[in-house]
């Protein structure tokens, strides 16, 4: 991305208010130039941007359900907008039910997985002053492959985290886990799946360790929670990973990604309601009254929750279930067609719609920038250096020219024709 000293030395950055308006028209105009320069939110030759295509009819509801609530602020909405609180209510409720949540489990919805992350430590840390009471200095044990976001929550809480340095077969290292846990240890971390290998980590054995030791687990699945549940009714088998295995104390499910709801939804679900009171924030020592809210937002726009209900109920299950056969189908194809390319190895079993490959023949780094070269754009993994796609429905018509390409470039980077230029990655910065 650009730097605010490159635009200025280009003359296209503004540092003061123009003096005087300008029209829309033209304000536009300019917005429309500058726009050129970004590449689409979606494409299917694009395996990156963190946005998810649905279908244009999916998308066209979205954005008139949030069009619709657009200038509502969610922060007021047990104040005036009891239409904003019963979408809540719906959309937790079936949230719960799709992570086999017991009778008398909570949730709420957040922005996004990393606030639902942010929110799952800080209710687990308020937890632990009742129920870890030894635990005088509080420790995190993550595995190496889960999101930043604990690490961000943690360095903003001063808590201390413990990540794994492995991931055997690409899932959480259990036993380096379980020599992690100590006395100052109040949660440990779960992905369902993890975003670089797209694998479940072995669950009810965290989840064992988790009771043995009396310990907060939190299950990150914003990615697995919209895919999972109609996997298993397609008849995938999806390792257990949700309120099904106790010792599981709340999990985060992202309605933006594969729910298709606009940015701005995500849930944080607990095990039980009275879980609750170690979530909530509550302030009153001000002019205005109490203040007290779930999570970490204050104001926020209506229209991601709006869009999120919206787009629920106009795919239903139906809906979920044709497009989740679809990504299934459209992964395994690339599943097989990769494995078919000698030089090349799937990282682990992915389980979701992520998927990483690298090669211990060729320099796949070098692979990427080919590929980028032909216009396909994908991320890359550092540990192990690898291409980093996640696929949508998009996808499903284009697996055949990828793969043809890939082998191509592929075969230039063994004979030397395609070099590599850049080494590293970066997953957003
Ligand atoms: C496994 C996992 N958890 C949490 C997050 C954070 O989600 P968000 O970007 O919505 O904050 C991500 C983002 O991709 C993720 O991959």
């Amino acid at each position: 991305m650009k730097k605010r000293r490159d635009l200025e030395a280009e003359n296209m950055s503004n540092n003061q208010l123009p003096p005087h308006g300008r029209t829309w028209e033209k304000v536009k105009a300019e917005m429309e130039v500058a726009q050129k320069d970004d590449s689409p939110w979606h494409s299917e030759r694009m395996f990156i941007g963190g946005s998810y295509f649905g279908g244009e009819d999916v998308v066209e509801v979205a954005n008139e359900a949030y069009q619709m609530y657009i200038n509502y602020n969610a922060l007021y909405a047990t104040k005036v907008f009891p239409s904003l609180v019963r979408y809540e209510t719906d959309i937790v409720g079936t949230l719960l039910e799709m992570m086999n949540a017991p009778i008398g489990a909570s949730g709420s919805i957040t922005t996004g997985g990393t606030e639902s992350l942010i929110m799952a430590v800080k209710t687990a840390h308020a937890w632990a002053h009742d129920h870890r009471p030894g635990a005088t200095a509080p420790e995190i044990v993550v595995p190496h492959a889960a999101h930043p976001a604990f690490d961000k929550t943690a360095h903003l809480m001063g808590i201390k985290v413990v990540r794994m340095t492995q991931s055997p077969d690409f899932r959480a290292d259990l036993e380096a886990i379980e020599r992690s846990i100590n006395d100052n240890t109040i949660m440990l971390a779960a992905s369902a799946p993890s975003y670089p290998f797209g694998v479940i980590d072995p669950i009810p054995e965290i989840a064992s360790l988790a009771e043995k030791h009396g310990l907060w687990l939190h299950v990150d699945a914003c990615h697995g929670g919209f895919i999972f549940p109609f996997a298993r009714k397609l008849g995938y088998s999806i390792p257990a990973y949700d309120f099904a295995v106790p010792g599981v104390t709340s999990i985060s499910v992202d309605v933006h990604k594969l729910g298709y709801a606009n940015k701005g939804v995500s849930t944080l679900l607990l095990r039980a309601a009275s879980l609750e009171t170690y979530q909530r924030y509550t302030f009153e020592d001000w002019p205005s009254g109490t203040y007290s809210t779930q999570n970490l937002m204050g104001s926020r726009s209506g229209g991601g929750l709006a869009s999120a209900w919206a787009v629920m109920n106009y795919l239903g299950e139906e809906g979920y279930l044709e497009r989740v056969s679809k990504i299934l189908d459209t992964r395994e194809r690339f599943l097989d067609s990769i494995r078919g390319i000698n030089e090349l190895e799937i990282w682990g079993e992915p389980q979701a719609y992520l998927i990483a490959f690298g090669s211990r023949v060729v320099d796949i780094f070098a692979v990427d920038e080919g590929m980028t070269d032909r216009g396909w754009l994908s991320s890359r993994l550092v540990a192990p250096p690898s291409i980093h796609l996640f696929l949508d429905m998009s996808h499903a018509f284009i697996v055949d020219d990828y793969l043809r390409d890939l082998a191509e470039v592929v075969r230039g980077v063994k004979h030397g024709k395609v070099q590599g230029r850049e080494k590293g990655a970066s997953y957003a910065r």
